[in-house]
């Protein structure tokens, strides 16, 4: 096997996305280190992919009443969530409009956001309220100033932003996966948990090991494996915006769980694991979820949002306690290991690698024809 140099230009890796098109999965092997250690490489991702895709910024139970916001930095760019007063929840820039400080940090609940630097005051619907001294400017009107506001959506409980006014709607055009979980009902499931972590690794690492069973069972021997092993992993049939699998539940804990009515025995037996690219990792059980909103801060580390979601309120405090101690623990065992990949991708004897079965690492590859179709088009057209 030919050895991939580490500083591939664009056009090498354009042409390694290229020829996955119509690839045998049964030929599939990963990709060459450089896609997760090149800082090129991940500068395009983030331009490419999180600046023009539909990206998740988190769950409506973090902003639930009006006044509630929170801020955070996507690909460089301050953002800020927001409830307005007026009732709707918008995604606005967080820079201000005079010169251009960071308004808000944080999170919290406020009648308006002022700037640190000259005081000026912003609603919560992102408009300007107070100019200090700026009245009398003759090519200033306060009146039409306010925050930008990005596009935004909400699907399943999610908040999902795009910077482009354009983009389709997420919504419709993920119809497919609306079927396979609808029974689950995610968007009554209530938020008991939430972090907000930095990962020193590629932000690929992270969701594909979030998105293959194959280590399941070897890697969390001691905490998924007996809840969810490798074993029980099916593929599901991608679509061009999402793509998943699923996992049954052991014995010891398929009788337990209270989940949706409209589930069947089957669905509530059944765990279903899918991704939004290029950032909404999804686990979803009949009583309760869990889930990633990941972005790149640099070619070997991401930021990522990890919130556990629950369904109905039968919950005692210690069960809640046992679901976020399993999820930490299951997630402390992948951040260790992908610290590991991150340090062998860049090794000079990294080769690509071939893929398990498809059951275990197909969605890998459903991931690769992703990266393929959104990356070696996207200078040809808009992308939504
Ligand atoms: S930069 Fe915000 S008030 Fe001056
Ligand atoms: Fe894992």
């Amino acid at each position: 096997m030919a050895s991939i140099p580490t500083n591939m230009q664009l056009s090498s890796f354009l042409k390694t996305l290229r020829a996955l098109k119509g690839k045998p999965y049964e030929r599939g092997f990963s990709l060459p280190g450089a896609f997760y250690t090149d800082p090129l490489w991940t500068q395009t991702e983030c331009s490419e992919l999180f600046g023009k895709d539909w990206f998740c910024v988190g769950r409506v139970e973090e902003v639930a009443k009006p006044g509630d916001f929170f801020t955070f930095d996507h690909i460089g760019e301050p953002l800020l969530v927001v409830h307005g007063r007026d009732g709707v929840i918008r995604v606005l820039s967080n820079v201000c409009r005079h010169r251009g400080t960071v308004i808000a940090q944080g999170s919290g609940n406020t009648r308006k956001f002022l700037c640190p630097y000259h005081r000026w005051a912003y609603d919560t619907a992102g408009q300007l309220l107070n100019a200090p001294l700026l009245d009398s400017h003759e090519a200033f009107n306060m009146q039409e100033c306010r925050l930008p506001e990005l596009k935004c959506e909400f699907w399943q409980g999610f908040i999902f932003a795009n910077f482009n006014p354009r983009a389709a709607a997420i919504g419709k055009q993920l119809g497919v996966l609306e079927k396979v979980i609808k029974n689950y009902h995610l968007e009554q499931m209530s938020l008991r948990y939430l972090a907000d972590e930095t990962w020193e690794t590629n932000w690929k690492c992270l969701l594909e090991n979030f998105m293959e069973g194959y280590h399941l069972t070897p890697l969390h021997r001691d905490t998924l494996h007996k809840v969810n092993p490798s074993r029980l992993c099916s593929h599901l049939a991608p679509g061009r915006r999402h793509f998943g699998y699923s996992v049954g539940f052991t014995s010891r804990v398929s009788k337990n769980r209270i989940g949706h009515p409209d589930l069947s025995a089957d669905e509530g037996n059944t765990c279903i694991m899918f991704a939004v690219p290029p950032g909404l990792l999804v686990g979803v059980g009949s009583d309760y979820s869990s889930f990633l909103c990941i972005r790149p801060e640099s070619a070997d580390r991401v930021r990522v949002k990890l919130g556990l979601i629950f369904y109905g309120d039968h919950w005692s405090r210690q069960d809640v306690d046992s679901a976020i101690e399993l999820f930490q623990h299951t997630m402390d065992e992948d951040k260790q290991v992908l610290l590991r990949v991150q340090q062998g991708l860049g090794s000079r004897f990294h080769e690509p690698g071939p893929l398990a079965p498809r059951d275990l690492e197909g969605t890998i590859w459903d991931f690769y024809q992703y990266l393929s179709r959104s990356l070696t088009t996207a200078k040809k057209s808009a992308r939504n």
